[in-house]
């Protein structure tokens, strides 16, 4: 989609975006000074990422993150932000009941996001609901959940076999059911993500996923190139533009036009 420059994007237009075929490119920012050169760059979707614990803390995963710590990068993202979605994740242990779920929600509201995402299903399923039903816009996350790492046994390809596909496609209905307005699915194969897409009525967005969800994600820094080992489902943009405001025109291109990801970034 051409955006409007006159107004910002909302979760009907990716809706809609979804119904026309168009592909949605989202990228994750933790400070205001990228969030304006991706929010230039005419991504659709910044997402303030609980990644922030690994790439900006340090920490090996993104469990030390706190609400406090998700409120202060929203806030910072949400100022150089003017026309993309501003989707901000709900940290480890920060849903785990309604009340704890809306507490945490409304703060990374009240800091400038439009949406929250959280990750599974199963008791999240409620939550989702209880969020949906008191207008608080929420993007599920399946398959890879690096919130929960430890029990996943570190962080590979989810949903291989028979059994926990189509556990995995029950689980997006009922996300859907349950009011989701956005699926990210993570590290899942490509004809699993394909499956889903179809099915449901609400955009997916994949990361290390293949190219047929509706949209794609990727850490910015991975991106960049910055991080010590860069996940096999990613490209160094930086190295093939040389800045990074290049770098970030074009991975929003080749998601637009469907160049990335390639057969190559597949599972
Ligand atoms: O925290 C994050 O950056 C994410 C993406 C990997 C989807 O959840």
């Amino acid at each position: 989609m051409m955006r409007d420059a006159t107004r910002p994007l909302t979760l009907p237009d990716l809706a809609a975006m979804k119904r026309r075929g168009e592909k949605i490119a989202c990228l994750t920012a933790y400070d205001a000074s990228f969030a304006r050169l991706i929010d230039e760059s005419g991504v659709h979707i910044v997402l303030v990422g609980d990644s922030l614990g690994m790439v900006i803390q340090g920490h090996t995963t993104t469990l030390p993150v706190s609400v406090d710590d998700m409120v202060y990068h929203t806030a910072c993202v949400a100022r150089g932000t003017r026309q993309a979605i501003v989707l901000a994740d709900l940290p480890f242990m920060s849903y785990a009941t309604p009340k704890d779920a809306a507490h945490s929600a409304a703060r990374l509201i009240q800091a400038g996001a439009h949406a929250v995402k959280l990750e599974g299903a199963g008791p999240q399923v409620q939550i989702v609901r209880f969020l949906a039903d008191r207008n608080i816009a929420v993007c599920a996350h399946l398959g890879l959940l690096p919130q929960s790492v430890h029990r996943l046994g570190g962080y590979k390809m989810q949903a291989r076999d028979e059994e926990t596909a189509r556990r995995l496609v029950a689980d997006a209905a009922a996300l859907v059911d349950a009011g989701a307005s956005l699926l990210v699915l993570e590290c899942v194969p490509a004809e699993l993500a394909r499956e889903v897409t179809e099915e449901i009525s609400i955009p997916t967005i994949g990361i290390g996923a293949g190219a047929y969800s509706d949209g794609q994600v990727l850490v910015l820094y991975d991106m960049l190139g910055l991080t010590a080992k860069q996940p096999r489902f990613c490209k160094d943009f930086l190295a093939e533009t040389g800045s990074p405001s290049a770098a970030i025109r074009r991975y929003v291109d080749e998601v637009r036009t469907g160049r990335f990801p390639g057969l190559e970034h597949q599972a």
